[in-house]
């Protein structure tokens, strides 16, 4: 497989890229360089996709430009990207970049950094691809619902010079609730799912079909994009005895070392690059497994090798991505602020019962993991928060705000001094999992129940575990007010969210 030869407007657009970062940091350079414009179209508007296999029919679902997922936005470190969004739907739109680092009126966030997009109008968002990476795109106006019917597509930011495999392949995967019509079941919001562990379907698609097998052939390289879209669905892949190697998390790189624990966990929004060297029999089959949830094993696909092998051993070419241009948090001078997740159903936990039998990093089971005297957790403590979820409709809180994206304000709740180190603790005091996102930044996170983490890994969301306390360390280098919140969209519209300031 020949390595892309690289193009004389690559050269120009690294060439550029590595001048414009010894000058100044990327970020402040809005159309500076000499790269490549990307112009892009996408129309929000129901259609008609094909999720599962015949026999069964269509299904109803929201789409950007006629499928699901949207079209793979794909360009180049350091281009300048305009995409022309028109809404096509019944309702108010917007499409945030999650991942990628935007100036902040491009963040697409209803009512703090645009107005939504009305029905039959359009916005035009405009930005540099900053990063290399693996990030994606979706509504932030109702991503409940939004996202939930298939408004979400990849952005594939190339590296000036990608590492060298035979394919490098997308896989978006989507979780529907469908019904038996294979309609997408309404019941969009309901209450039962925004207090327990969010809308979790019964329907996996890859790259929007339910698939059935993946053709590889031995001794093949691929590199695999993940991309979690579903609106509540953790994913723990079990590669069947593939030994996948991460070399990138979120979009940004990491040293490649195998995952903790041998399986791929992904919370939602989160992205994970993996090589994956095909190393199966000519002929054979293997299934990838999600084993997150514990005692509902779920078949995502198998990997079924053609006869001939492509070669004989993997190759032994290099897989370690080039940085991006993060600036690195100092820890001597950042300032620290304290963040605490409550509400849901089972109350909430109290301070002593916190971190004493979650493991770093252990993804644990939906309720699996609960001791029963913690469960009960303190009794005051947990009928406040029922208390409190009744009286005001709201069912998760940031630092005792249940914040509502309708109300058209955000006071935030967190100013952060501009271009200065800060560290975020974030104590998980309820009983579920919450992948924290954070607008406009990566971060390293830096400690899980107060040991340091191994790689320090950059992310821009975080699976929090019950019970867990987790701190990331970023530079507030990016001006503007920032929506924090957990990914579980359930979550998020029962109020987990948040405004933090860079100013
Ligand atoms: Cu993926 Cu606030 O977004
Ligand atoms: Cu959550």
């Amino acid at each position: 497989f020949p390595m892309p030869a690289l193009t004389r407007r690559a050269f120009v657009a690294s060439a550029a890229a590595g001048a414009a970062s010894a000058m100044l940091p990327l970020l402040r350079q809005p159309g500076a360089n000499a790269a490549a414009m990307r112009e892009v179209r996408l129309r929000a508007a129901p259609g008609r996709t094909q999720l599962a296999p015949e026999p069964f029919g269509e299904t109803s679902a929201w789409c950007y430009n006629g499928t699901v997922p949207g079209p793979e936005i794909r360009v180049r470190q350091g281009e300048r990207l305009r995409v022309a969004v028109e809404n096509g739907l019944a309702e108010e739109t917007t499409v945030h970049w999650h991942g990628v680092r935007v100036p902040n009126a491009m963040d697409g966030v209803p009512h703090l950094t645009q107005a939504p997009i009305a029905v039959g109008e359009r916005f035009v968002y405009e930005f540099d691809a900053v990063d290399a990476g693996t990030f994606w795109y979706h509504p932030h106006q109702r991503g409940f619902e939004q996202v939930g019917r298939g408004l979400y597509g990849p952005l594939i930011i190339e590296e000036p010079e990608p590492i060298r495999v035979d394919r490098d392949v997308t896989w978006v995967l989507g979780d529907w609730r469908l019904m038996k019509s294979g309609e997408i079941s309404d019941d969009f919001g309901n209450r039962h799912d925004i207090h327990h562990n969010g809308r979790v379907g019964n329907t996996v698609t890859i790259n929007g079909r339910v698939p059935d097998s993946f053709a590889v052939r031995k001794g093949e390289r691929i590199r695999l994009r993940l991309i979690n879209t579903a609106n509540a669905r953790i994913f723990s892949l079990d590669f069947a005895g593939h030994e996948p190697i991460v070399i990138a998390l979120d979009g940004q790189p990491v040293s490649p070392h195998a995952p903790d624990g041998g399986q791929v966990v992904l919370g939602p929004a989160m992205r994970a690059d993996l090589i994956v060297d095909m190393t199966g029999e000519p002929g054979s089959r293997a299934s990838i497994v999600d084993r997150f949830y514990q005692g509902l094993e779920y078949r995502l696909v198998d990997l079924a090798y053609a006869d001939a092998p492509l070669r004989e051993r993997a190759p032994d070419w290099p897989m370690e991505l080039p940085a991006n241009p993060l600036p690195e948090p100092d820890l001597n001078t950042a300032s620290r602020n304290e963040v605490v997740l409550t509400g849901g159903m089972m109350g909430e936990m109290v301070a002593q019962d916190m971190g004493e039998s979650v493991g770093p990093g252990a993804p644990g089971g939906m309720m699996g993991d609960m001791k029963p005297g913690g469960m009960m957790g303190d009794m005051n403590s947990m009928m406040g928060g029922m208390m409190r979820m009744m009286n005001s409709g709201a069912a998760w809180f940031i630092n005792g705000v249940a914040a509502d994206e309708g109300s058209h304000v955000m006071k935030p709740m967190l100013t952060l001094a501009r271009d200065k180190s800060h560290v975020i603790a974030m104590t998980n005091a309820t009983a579920w999992h919450h992948p924290m996102h954070l607008h406009g930044h990566s971060f390293r996170v830096i400690s899980r129940n107060g040991q340091p983490t191994r790689r320090r890994e950059w992310q821009d969301t975080v699976l929090v575990s019950p019970r867990e306390k987790v701190e990331i360390a970023f530079v507030a280098d990016n001006p503007g007010d920032w929506m924090f919140h957990c990914h579980v969209l359930e979550h998020q519209a029962g109020g987990m969210m948040g405004v933090i300031r860079v100013a």
